[in-house]
């Protein structure tokens, strides 16, 4: 193709990606991106969209598992969750950067992590020293009804908080345990801890209070509902009276956009600045959705 017409279609792509905003609090319908052709000047406009509205979907394309590589590959480094790798119940049968999320069986066997159970409120791979930046979950199968996925928008619970509770917050850590996962099984290599003392279990801690790595913007990061957080320096009382009071924040509607998926929908959402659960479904029916992520930055704090 020559130069011309390569300036030409770039510049048909970029004025023609188009963002549709949801009615919900969060989001947005990406319209117009060109799976076929995807080069740097679309992913950076993309990007741009994305990081404005925090979820944006992709609805009525077919996109091959090699075009959602690509994509993400242009967004960052991959991270592999550590169910998504080689012999593991998540692993994809091919690629290493897809984790499969789901209940189907494959010659016996459950191909895939999760289940087909509620996954309660989570950032993804929160017990990581750097957890996902971007996280793009692409529909296969589909169940008849079911496998709604919520998001919260973490720029504006921070915002919602009492004044008080913000300025207690600000500038601490907060230490989610390594141990369980959370559907509560041991983590891979990991060991039951020989204390019930939360405080004391492997884990990592991170700004309570984060500062997002490109917008600037502050937002609150609390990992999951299912893991055992402290906030460090608290007595441990204290804190999980505040991690639950957070959390019904996180539950509130007014923050949350609900996905009811749609045959080959893929949603792609900022993991630093929202949270996300699922709702479960009924297990005779099938469910199958690929995931890969990108690594973020070590989430920090600025004053
Ligand atoms: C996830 O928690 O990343 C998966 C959500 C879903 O299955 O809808």
């Amino acid at each position: 193709m020559s130069q011309a017409a390569l300036a030409e279609r770039s510049a048909k792509v970029r004025s023609s990606l188009e963002a549709i905003t949801f009615e919900d609090g969060i989001g947005a319908d990406i319209v117009g991106f060109d799976f076929d052709n995807i080069d740097e000047a679309q992913v950076a406009q993309l990007r741009s969209i994305w990081l404005q509205h925090g979820v944006v979907r992709f609805r009525g394309y077919q996109i091959s598992d090699e075009q959602h590589m690509l994509l993400t590959s242009m967004l960052g480094e991959f991270v592999k969750h550590p169910r998504q790798l080689k012999g593991e119940e998540g692993a994809h049968p091919r690629h290493e950067e897809i984790l499969v999320i789901g209940n189907e069986e494959v010659d016996g066997k459950v191909a895939g992590t999760m289940g087909n159970s509620e996954a309660t409120w989570h950032t993804d791979t929160w017990f990581y020293e750097k957890p996902p930046a971007a996280a793009l979950l692409h529909a296969i199968k589909l169940p008849p009804a079911g496998g709604d996925t919520m998001f919260a928008d973490m720029y504006a619970v921070y915002e919602a908080i009492p004044e008080g509770l913000r300025k207690e917050l600000e500038g601490r850590l907060v230490q989610f345990d390594r141990v369980y996962d959370a559907a509560g099984r041991l983590r891979l290599n990991q060991s039951v801890p020989d204390t019930d003392d939360i405080r004391l279990w492997p884990g990592v801690r991170h700004p309570i209070v984060r500062t997002h790595g490109e917008s600037q913007r502050k937002c609150l990061y609390i990992g999951a509902e299912t893991s055992s957080g402290w906030i460090v320096g608290l007595p441990l009382d204290e804190s999980s009276a505040i991690l639950k009071e957070l959390f019904d924040y996180v539950r509130q509607p007014r923050f949350h956009f609900t996905q009811v998926w749609e045959d080959g929908d893929m949603i792609m959402w900022d993991n630093r600045c929202t949270m996300h659960r699922r709702d479960g479904w009924d297990g005779q029916y099938v469910r199958v959705m690929h995931r890969t992520t990108t690594e973020g930055e070590r989430p920090f704090y600025t004053y």
